[in-house]
């Protein structure tokens, strides 16, 4: 498959401050593929430099095969943009948006009305459309703003935190609408996020990025995989903790220990079992275990994997499959 993008050393500095640090990286055509961080990490930023609207400080971009320089024209033919901060006219109904735009892209009167037509209906935001903006829901409001970043039939399609600020129900229904643009439609998506799951539900390819550099770029699967394949955290009564980490280093299904905050976190082979092994050995060795906690890896491990920091994140964590609390339990 061929390359839609090709960034190579993109750098862009404000007065000093290097928001965007070397990256490199290619999206093929059809994927859907997601810069995934918290706030400042420079998504927004890379997300500005390849649709043309802010200039590199040094290294090269190409999209849809220009160069963001100096195809600046073509490459805004090919794309289409939804922007972090609504920029929806709101006094207009949704017909009224969506023909405006048609008319900054140059389309007939008839193109204009068979666009509008096929966007409502892929976006399921018929009848709706002569509602004014202001009297629709947060995210209807938004699907009115994926419904015009594709009238023009973009290659690419830009959305800079699709979701940014919408109840999770409401999130799932916008993703299942950018899932059908890409599957149905063939169109390729780059897509910016700080919420874990909409990268680990959306995209084929993240890219884990923090202080303007790519930690890494590889499927979400893959991803998780490094960290381990599977994590117990362990909070003990604070006597004698050290004498069983001592312990737990000498079995061979325990890759990994480490302590976080007042938790022992472990990266094992195997799963629930474990759980009980653990519990087993601490009662056999006069422990107290006081909460153990068995998850897998989420993207959000993977993240501090990569980066050495949490990323922030406002909506329930997808931690917690199976937990036991054992406060007091003693041999
Ligand atoms: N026009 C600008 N002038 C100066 N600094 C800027 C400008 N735009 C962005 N920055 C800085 O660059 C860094 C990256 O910002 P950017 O908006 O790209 O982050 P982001 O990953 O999109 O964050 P968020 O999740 O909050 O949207 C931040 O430190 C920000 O303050
Ligand atoms: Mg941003």
């Amino acid at each position: 498959m061929s390359n839609v993008i090709e960034i190579e050393n993109l750098t862009k500095e404000f007065d000093g401050l290097v928001a965007v640090d070397h990256v490199t990286l290619n999206v093929k055509a059809g994927e859907v593929f997601g810069f995934l961080g918290p706030n400042g990490a420079g998504k927004t930023t890379i997300t500005k430099m390849l649709c043309t609207i802010l200039n590199p400080t040094s290294g090269s971009v190409k999209v849809c095969g220009y160069d963001v320089t100096r195809g600046r024209d073509s490459i805004r033919e090919c794309i289409g943009i939804v922007f972090q901060d609504s920029c929806i006219d709101k006094f207009l109904t949704g017909r009224e948006n969506l023909d405006f735009h048609g008319r900054i892209y140059h389309m007939g009167r008839k193109t204009r009305g068979e666009r509008i037509a096929e966007v409502l209906n892929l976006m399921e935001l018929k009848g709706k459309e002569d509602i004014k903006v202001s009297d629709l829901s947060g995210g209807m409001q938004r699907r009115f703003e994926v419904a015009r970043g594709f009238m023009n039939h973009p290659e690419v399609l830009f959305l800079d935190e699709p979701t940014l600020g919408l109840d999770i129900q409401t999130r799932r229904n916008l993703w299942n609408h950018i899932r059908t643009l890409n599957e149905q439609e063939g169109i390729t998506i780059i897509l910016t996020t700080h919420y874990i799951e909409e990268a680990d539900y959306l995209c084929h390819r993240v890219a884990i990025i923090d202080q303007g550099k790519i930690a890494v770029v590889d499927t979400p699967g893959k991803l998780k995989e490094v960290v381990g394949i599977n994590l117990i955290s362990l909070e003990l009564a604070s006597e004698g903790s050290d004498d069983l980490v001592g312990l737990l280093r000498g079995l061979d299904w325990i890759k990994e220990i480490e302590w976080r905050n007042s938790s022992l976190e472990l990266n094992v082979e195997g799963g629930e079992e474990r759980v009980l092994q653990l519990v087993e050995l601490a009662n056999e060795h006069g422990f107290v275990i006081t909460a153990i906690d068995l998850r897998q890896p989420s993207l959000e491990d993977a993240f501090l994997h990569y980066t050495g920091r949490e990323i922030r994140e406002d909506e329930g964590s997808v931690k917690g499959l199976w937990k036991t609390r054992m406060a007091g339990r003693r041999k």
